[in-house]
């Protein structure tokens, strides 16, 4: 079963941030999980480097853009690696494999007769790349995203005919109502849709930066075109000597966030569609992560840094956080203050506390051996069925909702070893057969949440299985007693050690 997930490629005009790091993230929950779940899969991410927002940005420095880009690339490829990310690939638009291919569909586009030479005339956003009408500006001519004042242009370039797409594409949303996810962003993709296309230029006559239009080669791909169309070349390159179109094309999932939906759910199908190549199966929407300035936190400054945090709290820490914090799909706060609140109670105290009392327990009685025993009927009944409602939430990408099932199961046996108090049993013989019990439960119980929570948070979770010696990640080994007893437990450690660190000098 072939699974393609994506995240948008980021702009290499500025550094990462967690917004990034957010949406890589994500993917990579999805992509973890479907492997687990035995799909084969191909996770693509990478960095977005031609057009006006990066050649402005490269200006103000006073270096070339590709210097800008090469420059910031490594820091998108180092945040994947920091977060522990598990990505196949990580495309880079300068690379020549995309630029060709970028040239050849572009020119399949023109052949197909959906391309003319045109001009056209409007308020122009250069952060946005992108054209704005009249009923998106905010006062004063301002860029409903950037705030900035923005002027009419007026260009000659080469048009790409949008507007004869508003009828496959409606048809397309009426046939696949799962092409957009959630519900409220298919909405307003269709809204947008209905409310009439008007014809998108294709190329950019004043910029130089970017890849040659194979017909007209005085003007250069528009960023977005070029940008969109990385989802399909990589395939072509991504690995040696091998193409893996055929494999993997069309894609399982775009994941984006919601600023980006007019480019991913009505362009980037119309430009499929003039191309004669077939269409994603879904594109899914996050929320924004709101990172305004908090007051000071002890170890993380006001604001919440990607590499810093990781750096400080790992990245299981960092990963937990943002998907647990915000509702997927929804805005909401983050902040130090709530990521030390979350770290402390729920990773340090429910799940590193549950596993480490639970292995000393078993080291000490029962010299470190999971005893066999047949879980009580009550956690059985609560745990029925969590791995299917889990792969379920996963399926609708509610990565929260997912996380919060197996999170209810770790505060369950909290309660469990609380009302059993293991402790009390072990003072009395006849209570051996119990103690057996609660202990194989607690075994049991942290190794299904633990292979539920790998895709959220590998390294942790691999650590305590590791150490409750049990590693199979296997889905279909997740309920609770599909394991018996007799495992060696080993050591583990803090899995969330308290962390003393000063604030940054600001
Ligand atoms: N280069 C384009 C995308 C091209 S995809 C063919 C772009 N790049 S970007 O660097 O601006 O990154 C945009 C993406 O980063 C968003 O769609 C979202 O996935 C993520 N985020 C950036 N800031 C964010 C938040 N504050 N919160 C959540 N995610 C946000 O647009």
């Amino acid at each position: 079963m072939p699974y393609y997930v994506t995240t948008p490629i980021y702009y290499v005009n500025g550094e990462p941030h967690l917004g990034h790091a957010y949406t890589t993230i994500a993917a990579d929950v999805l992509a973890r999980h479907m492997r687990q779940r035995g799909a084969d899969v191909f996770f693509l991410t990478g960095t977005d480097e031609h057009g006006e927002p990066v050649a402005q940005a490269a200006e103000k420095l006073g270096i070339t853009p590709r210097e800008l880009g090469d420059k910031n690339a490594v820091r998108f490829k180092e945040l994947a690696a920091r977060l522990n990310a598990t990505n196949d690939f990580f495309i880079r638009t300068t690379d020549p494999e995309h630029m060709a291919k970028v040239a050849e569909v572009v020119q399949r586009i023109h052949d197909n007769g959906h391309v003319y030479a045109g001009s056209y005339e409007g308020y122009y956003c250069p952060r946005c790349a992108d054209f704005k009408t009249e009923a998106e500006l905010e006062e004063g001519n301002r860029c409903p995203i950037h705030k900035i004042e923005l002027t009419i242009e007026k260009e000659d370039n080469w048009f790409f005919r949008l507007s004869t797409f508003q009828e496959p594409l409606e048809r397309l949303y009426a046939e696949r109502p799962g092409f957009v996810a959630p519900q409220n962003r298919y909405n307003e993709a269709l809204a947008f849709i209905k409310s009439g296309l008007r014809d998108l230029s294709l190329s950019r006559a004043r910029l130089k930066w970017g890849v040659p239009v194979p017909w007209d080669e005085s003007q250069v791909v528009y960023v977005w075109i070029d940008a969109l169309l990385n989802y399909y070349t990589a395939l072509s390159y991504a690995r040696p000597g091998e193409d893996l179109t055929d494999m993997f094309w069309p894609a399982t999932v775009h994941l984006i966030g919601k600023d980006i939906l007019k480019f991913h759910a009505v362009i980037w199908p119309a430009m499929l569609m003039a191309a004669g190549i077939e269409v994603p199966e879904k594109v899914t929407i996050h929320g924004y992560l709101l990172l305004g300035e908090h007051k000071m936190s002890k170890s993380l400054g006001n604001v919440i840094e990607p590499f810093q945090v990781a750096d400080i709290y790992g990245p299981d820490a960092l990963r937990f956080y943002v998907l647990r914090e915000v509702s997927f799909g929804a805005d909401g706060e983050v902040s130090p203050e709530g990521f030390e609140t979350r770290y402390t109670t729920e990773l340090a105290n429910e799940y590193g506390n549950l596993a480490s009392r639970t292995l000393a327990m078993i080291e000490r009685y029962r010299d470190g051996v999971v005893p066999s025993a047949s879980a009580p009927d009550r956690l059985t009944a609560d745990f029925e069925g969590l791995a299917d409602v889990v792969k379920a939430r996963i399926d609708e990408v509610e990565l929260t909702a997912a996380l919060d099932e197996i999170w209810r199961r770790i505060k369950r046996l909290n309660r469990y070893v609380q009302d059993e108090a293991p402790w009390q049993l072990a003072k009395d013989d006849a209570e051996a057969d119990h103690l057996d019990q609660v202990l194989y439960t607690l075994a049991e119980g942290l190794r299904v949440v633990s292979v539920l929570l790998h895709p959220f948070m590998p390294g942790s979770a691999e650590r305590l299985l590791e150490a409750i010696g049990r590693e199979d990640l296997s889905l279909d080994a997740a309920t609770l007693g599909a394991v018996e007893g007799g495992a060696k437990v080993g050591e583990l450690g803090q899995l969330f050690p308290r962390v003393e660190a000063e604030a940054p000098a600001a």
